[in-house]
C-alpha cells in the first residue's frame, strides 16, 4: 500500500529535500546541491520567491530576454520576454525589424468588460428571481462597498448585473452574470472577492425575502467565479503595407510572398489542425510577454482558445488580407491582463519588465500583447512558407545540441561555421564533438 505523507507543507526546505531525496534519489547531496545551486544568493530576493508558492524548494530558471524595435501606435517598444523555445525571440525581433521601416504595428483596445458569475440553484422562475434581484440590488451592490472604494477611484467598479435563465440546460440553473472593470489590474482576487460578498448577501437576504418564504422558493448558492471567457475585454492589432514593400524575404518575388501568406493564413481559417498550430505561434509570442509581466497566461490561454471557438468551430485568430495593392495582417483577440497588483507589485523583475514597457496601463499592454502575437504569427508563417521552420529553430537549437554534448568554448564557435550548410541533429552534433576535440 502506498504510504502518504502527513504535513509535507509544515516541513522545513532542508526537511522537505531529506524527503525527497530519501524517497527517490540514491544521492541525496547531489539532488541538494543542485537545488541549492538554483538559489537566489540575496536572501531578501529568494524570500520574495518563496513567498509565490508553498512548498518551494528552489527557483526553476528560465531565459529572460529583450526584443528591441517594437514600433506600436507610433512608439518604440523593447519587449521583455520569458520563453525557453530557443527560436521564438529571434522570429519576433526579426518581424519586429521588418515591420518598423513600414509604419509597425497599430491596434486598439475594443472592449475593457470582464465577467464574474454567481452560479445558484433557484426553484422558481426567472421573473421571481428577477424581482428579488430588483428589490435587493441596492443592498447586494451595498455589499461590495469596501471591495470597492479604491477600485472606484481609479475609475473601475462594477458595471452591471444580469440574471440569466440557465434552465433549459440544467434544471433549476440560472446565473447572475457581473460585469466588472478593473481598471489596471487583472482583477482576478477584486472580482472574485466581490462576487463572494454578493453571494453571501444574496443568501442572507434571499432567506429573509417573504415571497420567498410565502411560496417555498429558495436560492443555493452554487459557486461564485468570474469567467476566464472574456469575449468583451477586445484588442484589436494589425500592420499594413504596400506589396511592392514586400521586398528581402527569402529572394521571393513581392506579389508571389504576398499571396502565399495569404493562402497559408486562409488554410489556418479553414482547417483546425492547422489553426491550433498557427495559433500556438501566435501564443508563442504572448505567452512570453505575459510571464516576462506576471500575467497569468493559463487565464488569457484558456480565455483566447475558446473565443477562437466564437463561430462554433476552432479558428485561427488572425487574417491576411490583400485590397488595393496592400498587403495586411490582423489579430482581434481577449486579453484580460493587469499592470497593478498579483506579482507585479512583488516580483522585481515583472517591475523591471513594465518599466522597459514604459510603464503601461492595463489598455497600453493589451495592445502590446497583441502586437507581438501578431509579429510572432508573421515570423512564423514567413518562415513556413520561405525556408521552413528547422533552419532558424536549428541554428538557435545547435547551442542547446552542443551544451548538451559538453562542448568547449572554441568547439561551439567552430560548430556554428561547420553547420551552416549542414543537417543539425543529436548525432550529428556528437560527431562533430568526437572529431573536433
Ligand atoms: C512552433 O513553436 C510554432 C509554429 O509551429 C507556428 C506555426 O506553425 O505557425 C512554427
Amino acid at each position: 500500500m502506498p504510504k502518504k505523507i502527513i504535513g509535507f507543507s509544515k516541513l522545513s526546505r532542508e526537511e522537505k529535500i531529506d524527503w525527497l531525496s530519501e524517497k527517490i534519489f540514491d544521492d541525496s547531496n547531489q539532488v541538494r546541491s543542485l537545488l541549492d545551486n538554483y538559489l537566489n544568493s540575496n536572501k531578501d530576493i529568494q524570500a520574495i520567491h518563496d513567498s509565490f508558492s508553498e512548498n518551494s524548494i528552489s527557483n526553476f530558471y528560465l531565459p529572460y530576454s529583450l526584443s528591441p524595435n517594437f514600433l506600436i501606435n507610433n512608439k518604440n517598444y523593447t519587449i521583455p520576454l520569458v520563453t525557453e523555445e530557443s527560436s521564438v525571440v529571434a522570429a519576433l525581433s526579426n518581424a519586429a525589424k521588418f515591420w518598423f521601416d513600414k509604419g509597425g504595428f497599430k491596434s486598439k483596445v475594443e472592449s475593457f468588460t470582464k465577467r464574474g458569475q454567481i452560479h445558484l440553484s433557484f426553484n422558481g422562475d426567472k421573473e421571481a428571481l428577477k424581482e428579488f434581484i430588483n428589490n435587493n440590488r441596492e443592498y447586494i451592490l451595498k455589499s461590495t462597498d469596501n471591495i470597492t472604494k479604491n477600485m472606484k477611484k481609479r475609475g473601475g467598479g462594477i458595471s452591471a448585473i444580469n440574471i440569466i435563465d440557465k434552465t433549459n440546460d440544467l434544471k433549476n440553473y440560472f446565473q447572475l452574470s457581473i460585469d466588472f472593470n478593473t481598471s489596471d489590474s487583472m482583477g482576478a482576487n477584486f472580482i472574485n472577492s466581490c462576487l463572494e460578498a454578493m453571494s453571501k448577501k444574496i443568501d442572507e437576504l434571499s432567506k429573509q425575502y417573504d415571497f420567498f418564504i410565502k411560496s417555498g422558493y429558495s436560492i443555493n448558492i452554487i459557486m461564485s467565479i468570474l469567467s476566464n471567457y472574456t469575449p468583451d475585454c477586445i484588442v484589436e492589432a494589425h500592420s499594413e503595407c504596400d506589396i511592392k514593400d514586400l521586398i528581402d524575404i527569402e529572394g521571393i518575388e513581392s506579389e508571389e510572398f504576398a499571396k502565399k501568406m495569404k493562402y497559408a493564413f486562409d488554410i489556418a481559417k479553414v482547417d483546425i489542425n492547422r489553426a491550433v498550430t498557427h495559433n500556438k505561434g501566435i501564443m508563442n509570442g504572448i505567452d512570453a510577454i505575459l510571464i516576462a509581466t506576471g500575467n497569468d497566461f493559463r487565464a488569457v490561454e484558456a480565455g483566447i482558445h475558446s473565443y477562437a471557438s466564437l463561430n462554433s468551430k476552432y479558428e485561427s485568430l488572425s487574417e491576411c488580407t490583400i485590397l488595393d495593392n496592400k498587403f495586411r495582417i490582423s489579430i482581434k483577440i481577449p486579453l484580460s491582463v493587469g499592470t497593478v497588483g498579483g506579482i507585479t507589485d512583488l516580483h522585481p523583475l515583472v517591475k523591471l519588465s513594465l518599466q522597459i514597457l514604459g510603464s503601461p496601463s492595463s489598455k497600453d499592454l493589451m495592445s502590446i500583447i497583441a502586437c507581438v502575437g501578431l509579429a510572432q504569427n508573421f515570423a512564423a508563417v514567413r518562415s513556413l512558407i520561405t525556408s521552413g521552420i528547422q533552419k532558424g529553430h536549428m541554428k538557435m537549437h545547435l547551442i542547446n545540441l552542443l551544451i548538451k554534448n559538453n562542448a568547449n568554448e572554441d568547439q561551439i564557435k567552430r560548430a556554428k561555421k561547420y553547420f551552416v550548410d549542414k543537417e543539425i541533429n543529436n548525432s550529428s552534433v556528437s560527431e562533430f564533438i568526437k572529431s573536433n576535440k
